[in-house]
C-alpha cells in the first residue's frame, strides 16, 4: 500500500508508524484508519518487528479525534460503516500478535483516546492531553471507548470523562491509570524505543502467547480466562523458545530467538 497519511519507520526491530496529518492535528479520516490496519498488518507480518508503536507527528496532537470535517455528509448508516471501521483498527491492534505501545506525544482526543486505549498500553509525554469530548457534538464514543475506557480507569471515572468531555492532562492520566509512563516531551521517543526493547529482548513466542491470553482473559469469568493460560502456558513447553530460553539461562548466556 502507498501511504499518504503515515509515516513508516522500522528501529532495531520496532515497527513506528507514525500519523501525519498535522494541520489537521492528525485526526482520524478513513484513508487514515485503512492505511493504519494496513500498517499493523505489515509490521505484524514482518519478522524484523518485535514491537509497534503508535505515534503522531508533530509536537501539538497524537490524534485530535476522527474527522469531524467528515461528519455533517456522514448519516445514520455512514455513521455505521465509520464506526465498523474504527474498530476494525481497533481489532487490528489488538489481535496482532506482537505488541503495540502508543506513545502519546499530545492531543488524545476522542479516536485519539480511543486508538490509545487499544493499544496494549499507553506512554504519554508531559505535554499530552487525554479527553472523549464527543457529546459537546451531540454523538458519543464509538471506536471502542465506552467499552474499553473503564477496563483502565474504572467505571465512575470513565463515566466521568464521558459524561463531560473533560480533557486530562498527563499526570492526571498517570495517577488514574491511564498512562502507565509520562516523560518530558522530549524524551518520550527514547523511553518508548527503551521499553519496546526490553520487549524485544524477550521471546516473540511467548510474549504473543501471552498477550492472546491477556486480550482474550479480559473478558470472560476468572475461571474460563485460566482455562486459556493454562493451555497456553503448557503449549509454551512445545516451543523452540522455551527450549532456548531455559537453555540459555542454565549456560549462563543471552537466548538467541529463532
Ligand atoms: N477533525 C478535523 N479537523 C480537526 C480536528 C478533528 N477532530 N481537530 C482539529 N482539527 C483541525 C482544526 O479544524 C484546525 O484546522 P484549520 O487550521 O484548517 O482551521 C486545525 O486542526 C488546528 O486545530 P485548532 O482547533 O485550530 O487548534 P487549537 O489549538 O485551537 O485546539 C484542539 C486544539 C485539539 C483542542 C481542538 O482542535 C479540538 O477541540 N479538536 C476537536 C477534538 C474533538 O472533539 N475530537 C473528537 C472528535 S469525535
Amino acid at each position: 500500500m502507498i501511504y499518504v497519511n503515515l509515516l513508516l519507520e522500522i528501529k532495531d526491530n520496532v515497527g513506528i508508524i507514525t500519523i501525519n496529518r498535522p494541520k489537521a492535528l492528525n485526526a482520524l479520516n478513513i484513508d487514515t484508519i485503512n492505511e493504519l490496519i494496513s500498517a499493523l498488518k505489515e509490521y505484524n507480518a514482518d519478522k524484523n518487528v518485535r514491537v509497534i508503536v503508535v505515534t503522531g507527528a508533530g509536537e501539538k496532537a497524537f490524534v485530535a479525534g476522527a474527522d469531524i470535517t467528515s461528519f455533517p455528509k456522514m448519516g445514520r448508516s455512514g455513521a455505521d460503516q465509520f464506526a465498523h471501521i474504527g474498530h476494525d483498527l481497533m481489532r487490528a491492534i489488538e489481535s496482532a500478535s506482537k505488541p503495540v505501545i502508543a506513545a502519546v506525544n499530545g492531543f488524545a482526543l476522542g479516536g485519539g483516546t480511543e486508538l490509545a486505549l487499544a493499544c496494549d498500553f499507553i506512554y504519554a509525554a508531559d505535554t499530552a492531553v487525554f479527553g472523549l469530548p464527543e457529546v459537546s457534538l451531540g454523538i458519543f464514543p464509538g471506536f471502542g471507548g465506552t467499552q474499553r475506557l473503564n477496563k483502565n480507569v474504572g467505571l465512575g471515572f470513565a463515566r466521568e470523562m464521558i459524561f463531560t468531555g473533560r480533557k486530562i492532562p498527563a499526570d492526571e492520566a498517570l495517577r488514574v491509570g491511564l498512562a502507565n509512563k509520562v516523560v518530558p516531551a522530549n524524551e518520550l521517543s527514547n523511553a518508548v524505543i527503551k521499553c519496546a526493547q526490553e520487549i524485544a529482548a524477550n521471546s516473540p513466542v511467548a510474549i504473543a502467547a501471552v498477550k492472546d491470553v491477556i486480550n482474550r482473559g479480559a473478558t470472560l469469568p476468572l475461571n474460563e480466562g485460566l482455562a486459556i493460560e493454562r493451555t497456553k502456558f503448557a503449549e509454551c513447553f512445545d516451543t523452540l523458545d522455551m527450549k532456548e530460553g531455559v537453555a540459555a539461562f542454565l549456560e549462563r548466556r543471552k537466548p538467541v530467538w529463532k
